[in-house]
C-alpha cells in the first residue's frame, strides 16, 4: 500500500519546515516533497545528483497588441507571481552534480554564461511547442522553450542515441492543467526525456509547482525531492506524486 504521509516537520530540513513523505509498497522513502521557500530549504537538503528546475521566468507581461487576447495563460502566470524571474543562487555545483534549467528567451543572457562558470560543459535544448500562442507582436512566435543542461564530471548525459535529441516537440496535457489550473505545467513527454538525460538517483525540484518532475522521476525509477512555495500547487504535487507511485508496475 503506497502512503503519502503528511508529517509536520523534517529536522534534516529545519523544524519549521512542513514535509510530506512518500513511500512505495516496499515501505522505502521515494519522494520528499517540502512547501516553503526553496531559497532556505534547498541548501539543507544536501548533494542531488541533479537539480532540474523550471523557475519563475523573467517575463514582460504588458503590451501584446492585437494578440493580447490570445494571452490568457500570460494573465494566469502574472496573477501567479511567477514572472518574476529567479535567483541565480540556487543553481550551486557544491550542491549539485548537474543540473536543468528551463529558462525564457530574456533569461539566457544570464543563465549561460553562470552555468559555463560553474560547470564542466552545458547543452542547449529545446522543447518546441505543438500548439503555439498566436503572439507575435514585433518578436517571434513564442513555439518554443529553452532548457539548459550542465553537468560536472561523472554527472554527463545519459541515455541511447535516440534519447539523446536536443529538441523534443510536445503539446501542452490539456488533462492535467484541467484538473490542476497551475498555468505552466510541463508535459509528461518532455519531463520524462530529461529524466532518460540525466545521471544518478537524487532528483531535486526546488521550483516543483504540481510535481511534473517528480512524477518523472519516480517513473524512471529514481529519488524526488521537490519544493514548493505555494500550498495549492504542494497539495497537487503531493496528489500526483502520490498516484504515480501507486502506478508503477512493481507496486
Ligand atoms: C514555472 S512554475 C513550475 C511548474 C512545474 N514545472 C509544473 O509542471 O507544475 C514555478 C513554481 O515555482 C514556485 N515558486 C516560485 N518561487 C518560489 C520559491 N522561492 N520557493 C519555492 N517555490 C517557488 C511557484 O509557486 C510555481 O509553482
Amino acid at each position: 500500500m503506497t502512503a503519502a504521509n503528511l508529517i509536520g516537520v523534517d529536522h534534516a530540513a529545519g523544524d519549521d519546515i512542513g514535509v510530506a513523505i512518500i513511500r512505495n509498497r516496499a515501505g522505502d522513502i521515494v519522494a520528499r516533497l517540502y512547501q516553503g521557500d526553496a531559497y532556505a530549504i534547498r541548501p539543507r537538503l544536501g548533494f542531488m545528483d541533479c537539480d532540474v528546475m523550471d523557475p519563475p521566468y523573467l517575463l514582460k507581461t504588458s503590451g501584446g497588441g492585437r494578440y493580447r487576447k490570445a494571452r490568457k495563460v500570460i494573465d494566469e502566470i502574472e496573477a501567479n507571481g511567477i514572472e518574476k524571474g529567479f535567483d541565480l543562487s540556487i543553481i550551486n555545483p557544491l550542491l549539485s552534480g548537474a543540473v536543468v534549467c528551463f529558462c525564457h528567451n530574456d533569461q539566457l543572457h544570464e543563465l549561460l554564461p553562470a552555468l559555463a562558470g560553474q560547470f564542466h560543459r552545458y547543452a542547449l535544448l529545446d522543447w518546441t511547442k505543438k500548439t503555439p500562442q498566436p503572439v507575435a507582436n514585433k518578436h517571434y512566435r513564442p513555439d518554443r522553450e529553452f532548457f539548459a543542461h550542465a553537468w560536472n564530471k561523472g554527472f554527463h548525459p545519459q541515455g541511447e542515441l535516440a534519447d539523446k535529441g536536443r529538441s523534443i516537440t510536445a503539446g501542452p496535457d490539456r488533462a492535467l492543467k484541467k484538473r490542476f489550473g497551475h498555468p505552466t505545467i510541463k508535459p509528461p513527454a518532455v519531463m520524462a526525456k530529461i529524466m532518460r538525460n540525466v545521471a544518478g538517483e537524487r532528483i531535486c525540484d526546488p521550483f516543483m509547482g504540481t510535481g511534473s518532475t517528480g512524477v518523472a522521476a519516480i517513473e524512471e525509477g529514481k529519488q524526488f525531492f521537490g519544493i514548493e512555495r505555494e500550498p495549492r500547487w504542494f497539495e497537487a504535487a503531493v496528489t500526483r506524486i502520490t498516484e504515480a507511485v501507486k502506478g508503477l508496475r512493481n507496486e
